[in-house]
């Protein structure tokens, strides 16, 4: 999705705002911009279609150098992925903006600007945004003011970043559903759209809250609320070394995010875990009294976090006896739902930032649910903070668009959950829970045994770079898995993947089988089991190649069109949270070979802030 980075300094800030860029190319854009004012007090603007690096290569030639300026990387939305599409956007040549999110009523704007004499240089959205601000600048003579006038005409969604020839010593921000986050610097200030963007620069910020309009000057920074009125917001220090945002000795980020699986699911479980119970006060101080009147579990979410909710649903339902839905935000947010009474309302999300899954939780709040509750990585994001409840996640920040080290926390933080439920309301017998919590404190160590195999995966992966469609398998909680598979692997490799609950294959998708369609399956030793290995049977008397991740006690071996690979041991409850791990080092690595863009895979966004 789009990136804001902003600067008003005494230095150059060029290098700044184009490094801040680089810093949030893996929420995935197709376009960047960067305008700076310059020494003669004259706007300067270079936009490039495509990535970052050919910006950057320009600006080099023009030399653009300044000591206020906006960037922006763009993730089309109206209008092609365009060098006239690009931000920043201006009117004449003294007024500039950057925007992210949408403007819903921009055609009804145009119009009644176009009545006023403004004339449009692009098909975007933002651009009605700059002309508005001209207008009400002539109106109101000051930048704040005039912004504050014009974001009270816009219905949607924006994070906002301005600049004036007229009125060089500002840079102002306004934030309404899109997040933004101001750096602060000694005699320096910064904004962006991610404080990733500015920890070069910085490590204290200021998150603006819904509403809020920011102006920025290089030594002070003033802050009016949704109405109007003075506020100030709290500065933080951040800790997280910087280093986090490097690849490392990784040629990717995404093969390095899967390596760190068993380091972040250690921290997910730290001060979470007592002798032989989970810590319900993990999930917050009123955690405990909620949770004991918990009858029933509405999970909402995208994507991989969707995925994790489905592997929560067998849980809950087997371990804890609650019983649980589990819909993708998309829906949800626009279906009349029937809320059976007590439910916890649980949302899943890497960011906290998804549009869809914040919209479907500001709707349930009017539906009368119990309580809700966000498992989410992102301590300061917008979902976190509208929540009653919150599990973090310390999955640390996740570069690479396929989501892995993010989904695997959330899944422990998941089984944290089933675990409080199930001891607070009873329904949990305690040898159970003291059971599961020995195993996931051995869960760190059975992910690294997993990663060990990386390169047999890689071997296998050859089976697949030539290959244009897969099927994968489960049963069970491994049937969410091998979604997630599926959805790694057309992520990143582009190859079609589909799948499927093995029992379900004969009821069609056993027709598109052949040599030319391998299909992968997930096999822990389980009860389940025999009747997976009959599906698979399935498969092979119709030619087609199997590659089967299976307990070593599962006694599956190779054999012609067969190969598997033998999986460490592990407790059957805690089985999706190991399985999935060879699952993306295989996207992994298919995309590998086949040349694929790994960690900005092409029309994909890391944070998908518009719906
Ligand atoms: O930040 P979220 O977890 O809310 O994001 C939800 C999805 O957009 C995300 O999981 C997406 O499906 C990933 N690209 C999957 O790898």
């Amino acid at each position: 999705m789009c990136g804001i980075v902003g600067a008003v300094a005494e230095r150059n800030i060029s290098a700044i705002l184009l490094e801040g860029l680089k810093r949030l190319e893996y929420r995935g854009y197709d376009s960047a911009g960067i305008a700076v004012l310059d020494a003669a007090g004259q706007l300067q603007r270079l936009r490039r279609s495509g990535k970052v690096a050919e910006l950057e290569s320009a600006q080099r030639t023009a030399e653009l150098t300044g000591r206020l300026g906006i960037a922006h990387t763009r993730w089309a939305t109206h209008g092609a992925p365009c060098e006239r599409n690009a931000h920043p956007h201006f009117s004449g040549d003294d007024l500039a903006v950057v925007h992210n999110g949408i403007i819903e009523n921009h055609e009804a704007l145009r119009a009644q600007l176009k009545a006023l004499g403004y004339s449009f240089a692009s098909d975007t959205d933002t651009e009605v945004i700059v002309h508005l601000l001209k207008h009400k600048l002539g109106e109101f003579g000051d930048l704040t003011v005039a912004l504050k006038s014009a974001v009270k005409e816009l219905h949607g969604a924006y994070g906002l970043a301005v600049i004036s020839a007229k009125q060089p010593d500002r840079l102002l921000a306004a934030r309404s559903g899109s997040p933004l986050v101001i750096g602060l610097g000694l005699g320096e200030n910064f904004l962006a759209s991610d404080q990733l963007a500015l920890r070069q620069v910085t490590d204290r910020f200021m998150y603006l809250e819904e509403g809020d309009i920011a102006e920025i000057r290089r030594d002070s920074v003033q802050i009016w609320d949704v109405d109007g009125q003075p506020v100030q917001r709290e500065s933080v220090q951040y800790h997280e070394g910087a280093e986090a945002a490097d690849k490392g000795e990784y040629r990717h980020f995404m093969l390095k995010e899967i390596h760190e699986q068993p380091k972040v699911v250690q921290r997910t479980l730290e001060g979470r875990l007592g002798d032989s119970q989970v810590l319900v006060q993990a999930f917050g101080p009123q955690a405990a009294e909620l949770f004991a009147k918990v009858r029933n579990v509405q999970i909402v979410a995208c994507g991989t976090s969707y995925h994790a909710g489905m592997v929560a649903r067998y849980w809950l339902e087997e371990l804890a006896g609650i019983p649980c839905q589990v819909e993708v935000a998309s829906e949800f947010r626009y279906r009349k739902v029937v809320v059976q009474p007590d439910t916890l309302f649980v949302t899943i999300s890497q960011s906290g930032e998804t549009a869809d899954t914040l919209a479907a939780l500001r709707n349930a709040k009017q539906l009368g649910y119990l309580a809700s509750l966000a498992i989410c990585n992102v301590g300061i994001s917008s979902l976190v903070r509208e929540s009653d409840l919150c599990l973090l996640t310390q999955a640390g920040p996740e570069i690479g668009v396929a989501s892995t080290k993010a989904f695997t926390t959330q899944l422990v933080g998941l089984m944290l959950l089933t675990l409080a439920l199930g001891q607070v309301r009873g329904t949990l017998a305690a040898a159970t829970e003291a059971d599961l919590v020995a195993e996931l404190r051995r869960l760190p160590t059975r992910l690294g045994e997993a990663l060990a195999m990386d390169a047999t995966v890689e071997k296998i992966a050859e089976h697949f770079a030539e290959k244009h469609h897969t099927l994968f398998l489960g049963r069970g909680a491994q049937y969410p898995v091998a979604m997630e598979g599926a959805l790694k692997l057309k992520e990143i490799s582009y190859i079609h993947a589909e799948a499927y609950p093995a029992g379900e294959l004969k009821h069609g998708p056993l027709a598109l089988v052949d040599a030319d369609m391998p299909v992968v399956t997930v096999a822990p030793n389980n009860e389940l089991l025999e009747k997976l290995k009959s599906n698979l049977q399935e498969v092979r008397a119709r030619g087609g190649e199997l590659i089967v991740f299976a307990d070593g006690a599962a006694e599956m071996e190779n054999g012609e069109g067969t190969y598997v690979v033998n999986m460490p041991h592990i407790h059957d409850a805690l089985a999706p949270i190991l399985y999935t791990l060879p699952l993306q080092l295989l996207s992994y690595y298919v995309a590998v070979l086949r040349g694929t863009d790994v960690d900005q895979p092409r029309n994909l966004a890391k944070s998908v802030t518009v719906e």
